[in-house]
């Protein structure tokens, strides 16, 4: 459950209910006592009513108020979710495919199935790393701004040969805002010009301070084309990511974020996600942004159909009743009048947003042409 009646809210904020409808009428919403609302409006009521209020945590993004917290006991290790950002031409492309092609699983004849805009690498040692295809700067700027956190690490690839440029400086940017950690790839070691502590000293102009001048930011000259130090840069991976402690509860109902989207020509609306809590099943009944569906089928990123996906695991799911957008935030509801009431109540303020944005652009032009 991603929302709150009106009802709910009152009674946890120790308000009545009226006084809440009162003041969601006073912000041109006319609401009743057991109607819903999302978590981000939520949110403003209870702030502008004065209470704090609480996230139950990162990935909680709109399922804020009523989303139930993990106990510390029900937590289990998860892969980290790793996103490889940098200036264009650097080689983030390059490197994710030849990461790629280290699964141990997939091996060599398996190679490169489908592109699912995410896919997990399982090393000798059983450990897992899931990585997102770059989503480019704009998917994860939005993502931030809606709170949602998609991934827990940034690998930062700088060529050798350029150094650092205006992209590398917008990533670090993003993940420092994101207080996500960086690992910096200085890539492209294979070719004859390479000043490797070029790049290590216009980092630190940017505050990435790298191990070997005494910061805590790890860096690994790898070679994408030629798969030069992988190895060092996954361990580096798995150290980091230890360091963060990652966990979460797999056996709730699953949450997490919405990678992709689109519409299939065969298969309908085809979203790739990725799970953050919990355990995505065939046959439940998910809600992301505003669309809904039953699960007809999973997708994991070898294309073979699978049951289930749990935390961590990028997969695509069949059986949406329409496309949701990348960086919408997904939950498994208990039944589909819930979801179908969650999305009607997210398209009718979807609805009414835009036309005060309409209301307002010609109130604007009115002004301007004064
Ligand atoms: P955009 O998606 O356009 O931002 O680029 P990208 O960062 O994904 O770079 P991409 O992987 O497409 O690589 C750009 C060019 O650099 C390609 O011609 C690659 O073959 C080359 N390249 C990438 N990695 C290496 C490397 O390790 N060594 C050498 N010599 N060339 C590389
Ligand atoms: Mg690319």
């Amino acid at each position: 459950p991603d929302t709150i009646t009106v009802q709910e809210l009152a009674n946890r904020m120790s308000e009545r209910a009226v006084d809440v409808i009162r003041l969601l009428m006073q912000q041109g919403q006319m609401m009743k006592i057991n109607d819903v609302l999302d978590a981000d409006t939520a949110q403003l009521v209870a702030e502008d009513m004065g209470h704090t209020v609480k996230r139950v945590s990162e990935s909680d993004v709109e399922v804020g108020l009523e989303g139930e917290a993990d106990n510390a006991a029900d937590l289990k290790p998860r892969a980290p979710v790793v996103t490889v950002m940098g200036h264009v031409d650097h080689g983030k492309t390059s490197l994710l495919d030849a990461l790629r092609q280290t699964d141990v699983v997939a091996g060599e004849a398996g190679g490169i199935t489908q592109h699912i805009g995410a896919y997990q690498v399982r090393m000798a040692g059983g450990e897992r790393i899931t990585f997102l295809d770059t989503p480019g700067h704009e998917a994860f700027t939005t993502m931030r701004a809606r709170g949602a956190k998609a991934t827990d690490i940034v690998i930062l690839v700088v060529a050798g040969d350029d150094g650092v440029m205006p992209q590398t400086i917008e990533a670090i940017n993003h993940a420092k805002a994101a207080e996500v950690p960086i690992i910096v790839a200085i890539n492209k070691m294979d070719k004859p010009d390479v000043d490797p502590n070029r790049v290590r000293t216009e980092l630190l102009q940017h505050e990435v301070i790298v191990e070997s001048m005494s910061g805590d930011v790890q860096d690994v000259e790898v070679s994408a084309t030629q798969k030069m130090n992988l190895d060092k840069l996954e361990e580096a991976i798995l150290l980091q990511s230890e360091l963060l402690e990652l966990k979460a509860n797999p056996d709730r109902s699953a949450d997490g974020i919405v990678i992709e989207a689109q519409l299939d020509k065969g298969r309908g609306p085809v979203a790739t996600v990725l799970v953050q809590r919990g355990t995505l099943r065939v046959g439940d009944v998910l809600v992301a942004g505003t669309e809904w569906g039953k699960v007809r089928a999973l997708v994991n990123d070898r294309g073979e159909q699978v049951k289930e996906a749990g935390p961590s695991e990028p997969v695509e799911v069949l059986g949406l009743n329409g496309t949701p957008e990348a960086g919408d935030v997904f939950s498994v509801v208990e039944d589909e009048a819930r979801a179908r009431e969650i999305t009607d109540y997210r398209q009718r303020v979807l609805r009414d947003k835009r036309a005060a944005g309409a209301a307002r652009g010609s109130l604007e032009q009115m002004f301007s042409q004064l």
